[in-house]
């Protein structure tokens, strides 16, 4: 028998568009989605009472006083947001960062309130010194250098903190040599072997991360990031990054910025079977935002083309400051 042939009739042109005629077709064979139990929220959390304050380059984003989080949680689970990134704004800064691993700290108290509204929210905290340090960087500095090895056993002490404190998963973004292998021997010798580590192993120093260190005030007072963050002409050393996470005892691996690293994240799908995350940083969503508001871009339209291709590059996860817009588009529907 002859075989059946791949294509139409031979010369014919393959008509791709014969699926693309209707909606309905269109939503039949569409291959990606940005499902909400996918997205995670980064919450900003601020010390003192009162109300929660705007974050004036990040439309919709506030710095929430712990008081108010417990309505937080609540709104969030009423909005199908499942998980969420906690980000501490220190008490007060000192050369070592030490409020970052206080037991009474802004992100454990911030653990608990979440916790104890929406038990079945995933907590997932930020590890890192930069809003606790006097000089705003990530680590301990040494004579102007950040000193790797002392941080990362600050950053063990971190970890702890907040597990301690319920947090389901634990996401260091120091970069720092060793900083994973670091936070899972702190994490089991205090008895926390249950505590997963999302490792934000592929970050590059970057130009878009600029409305966060506003939000938290964690712009480095001398020198960049770029002794310990990745320089972004990188791709083989990001996926040496992901290996080193990996093999140090990672749970998740994250890349970031997102749409600046697309390739590294088909890249890695490829590679590794750990589940992957892309934080859609701060500076992509304030672009996003100010282009909306300046009518150059429709914003739904645009936030979700954006995070579908992140999606299709292979992320399961994204980090977004958009998951709770995502959520009402997809109340309003179509
Ligand atoms: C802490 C940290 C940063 C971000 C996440 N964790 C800032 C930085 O590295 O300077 C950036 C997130 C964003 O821009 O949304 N080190």
């Amino acid at each position: 028998m002859a075989p059946v042939p791949a294509r139409g009739l031979p010369g014919a042109p393959t008509r791709l568009r014969r699926l693309r005629r209707t909606a309905a077709l269109r939503e039949w064979v569409a291959e990606t989605d940005v499902e909400l139990r996918r997205l995670v929220y980064p919450i900003f959390v601020r010390p003192g009472a009162g109300a929660a304050e705007p974050v004036p380059s990040m439309p919709g984003i506030e710095r929430h006083p712990v008081s108010a989080l417990p309505a937080l949680a609540g709104a969030l689970a009423d909005e199908g947001i499942r998980a969420v990134l906690l980000f501490g704004v220190g008490r007060h800064r000192d050369a070592e960062g030490s409020d970052a691993w206080a037991p009474d700290g802004i992100v454990p108290a911030a653990v608990r309130a979440l916790k104890d509204a929406a038990p079945d929210l995933v907590v997932v905290t930020d590890v890192c010194l930069c809003a606790y340090t006097s000089d705003g960087h990530c680590g301990v500095s040494d004579r102007g250098a950040v000193a790797n090895d002392p941080t990362c056993e600050r950053l063990g002490r971190v970890a702890v903190a907040h597990a301690t404190a319920g947090a389901d998963v634990v996401a260091p973004s120091a970069m720092m040599d060793g900083q994973v292998a670091a936070i899972r021997a702190a994490l089991n010798e205090a008895g926390r072997t249950e505590t997963a580590i999302l490792a934000y192993a592929s970050k590059h120093a970057s130009a878009f991360y600029g409305p966060f260190r506003e939000a938290e005030g964690s712009a480095p007072a001398f020198g960049d990031r770029r002794g310990y963050q990745m320089d972004y002409r990188n791709g083989r050393e990001a996926l040496r990054e992901m290996e080193a996470d990996a093999a140090e005892g990672a749970d998740l691996l994250m890349v970031k910025p997102a749409t600046t690293s697309l390739d590294l994240l088909a890249r890695a799908r490829r590679r590794f079977d750990l589940p992957l995350a892309a934080y859609h940083v701060s500076g992509e969503y304030a672009m996003l935002k100010a282009a909306a508001a300046a009518g150059i871009v429709p914003e739904r339209a645009a936030a979700l083309e954006v995070l579908t291709a992140i999606r299709r590059a292979g992320a399961d996860l994204i980090v977004t400051y958009f998951a709770r817009d995502v959520a009402r588009w997809q109340r309003e529907g179509r």
